[in-house]
């Protein structure tokens, strides 16, 4: 006989109140078991979608979801550890960039992604659009190219945190997704378990982002700055805007192309911005003292890019994937960029078939939108504003459709929106 039950854990947590620290570990263990169906689990994250769940709880139900796997262990490695986790925005290719980019600084990046769902793109897939690039790597293969080359984007394999996988499966179909404990936990459980001595978190917040607003960034970033903390891992949070995409490029090819400007010291100067900000961060909280502007400008990045990409199977000089069907959209009228929704973009993007609706989807590497003008910008009528990329006529004429809602004109001038909100730290 069991000293605990399902049906009591969930009607206390219904009801209001705290789960002791063996009820959370019972939970979790006998549902990896198989001895708590989905249906009592969904109930019981539905209770804590309404009543959240205290530090202690939260920390206690973290703990347990990193147990529940195996964990990295990069202790050996002779340079520091420090990783970066964005919340998901439309055009978002920071990583690309950054984990190269903070490895030339000296730090070892170990990147474990996954793919994209829905109007934001995820990294797997765009480094995916390279010919060759493998996703998959061994644990072993990790800590050799953080140590070889300093950064690794890949897959994280299925033995990290793997009750995550079933109960994020679960939250999917549930509604239980935007709860503040449950995405904390989730996120900080997996890059806990990577093993790395160091985080920035990316916490994105506006219209193309999951977390709509300033108030809810903050405490979700709180949060997950203090769970970082309280495992031993130097966290801070970054909040940033999210109502216009990243850069001009939203697509997987697209991207890479963009990523790799940027790589040269050129690019998009809020991805470039971005990029800077967050490597700075990183290397403070791992001790080093380098410039990553430098590292853009001198082709330190680039080269250690190159050397990612080719340590795993990938051609950095080949050609990207470009649709095979094109369109222009021109502005309607003259007017300044009143705004530019990073959702609709993202949307648009998705339909020409640059995101999946099911994770078993295909994603076409060549798809996508290129934004060619930006909110406080004045248009004149017939200039192009965007350039749409699909395999087939079908997914064109889907995207046109989403991205005509994307650009609102006026007359009145725009003032101009920081990208960087807030830092939150310990
Ligand atoms: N990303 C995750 O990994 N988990 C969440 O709950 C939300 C976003």
């Amino acid at each position: 006989m069991s000293a605990f039950s399902a049906v009591e854990i969930i009607t206390a947590k219904r009801d209001g109140g705290a789960l002791s620290d063996d009820a959370i570990t019972w939970m979790l263990d006998a549902y990896m078991k198989g001895e708590v169906a989905d249906e009592q689990m969904s109930a019981l994250l539905m209770a804590i979608f309404f009543n959240g769940l205290e530090p202690r709880e939260l920390l206690t139900w973290t703990d347990q979801m990193i147990a529940s796997g195996e964990r990295l262990d990069l202790k050996g490695l002779s340079r520091p550890s420090v990783d970066k986790h964005s919340t998901g925005g439309v055009g978002d290719k920071i990583s690309l960039i950054l984990a190269p980019l903070v490895a030339s600084c000296g730090a070892a990046v170990p990147q474990l992604s996954g793919r994209g769902l829905g109007h934001t793109g995820g990294t797997l897939d765009k480094l995916e659009s390279i010919p060759g690039w493998r996703a998959s790597l061994s644990n072993d293969e990790i800590r050799s190219q953080l140590e070889d080359v300093g950064a690794v984007i890949c897959a994280a394999g299925q033995g990290l945190a793997p009750v995550d996988r079933r109960l994020y499966a679960l939250r999917d179909v549930t509604g239980t997704v935007e709860s503040i404990p449950l995405i904390s936990s989730s996120i900080m459980s997996k890059k806990i378990a990577e093993g790395t001595n160091a985080l920035v978190l990316d916490v994105k917040v506006g219209r193309g982002a999951f977390i709509k607003t300033h108030d809810r960034a903050r405490l979700l970033a709180q949060t997950m700055v203090a769970l970082g903390t309280s495992h031993g891992v130097a966290t801070v949070a970054q909040l940033t805007a999210m109502n216009q995409p990243l850069g001009r490029a939203v697509g997987n090819a697209l991207e890479v192309t963009e990523s790799i400007d940027v790589l040269r010291g050129g690019g998009p100067s809020d991805v470039r911005e971005l990029t800077v900000a967050l490597a700075r961060t990183m290397l403070e909280l791992v001790g080093l003292d380098a410039d990553p502007a430098s590292k853009l400008d001198d082709g330190s990045a680039y080269a250690t890019y190159r050397l990612m990409i080719e340590a795993q199977g990938g051609d950095p000089d080949a050609k990207m994937a470009e649709g095979a069907c094109k369109d222009v959209v021109l502005a309607p009228q003259d007017g300044i960029i009143q705004s530019l929704d990073a959702l609709d973009v993202g949307i648009a993007a998705w339909r020409l078939g640059a995101g999946r609706a099911r994770k078993e989807d295909p994603v076409s590497a060549g798809a996508g939108v290129l934004c060619l003008a930006r909110v406080g910008e004045f248009v004149e009528a017939g200039q192009p504003v965007f350039e749409l990329f699909a395999d087939d006529d079908e997914h064109l004429a889907r995207g046109r459709d989403a991205i005509t809602r994307a650009l609102v004109l006026g007359e009145e001038p725009v003032p101009h929106e920081p990208l960087l909100l807030e830092r939150i730290s310990k």
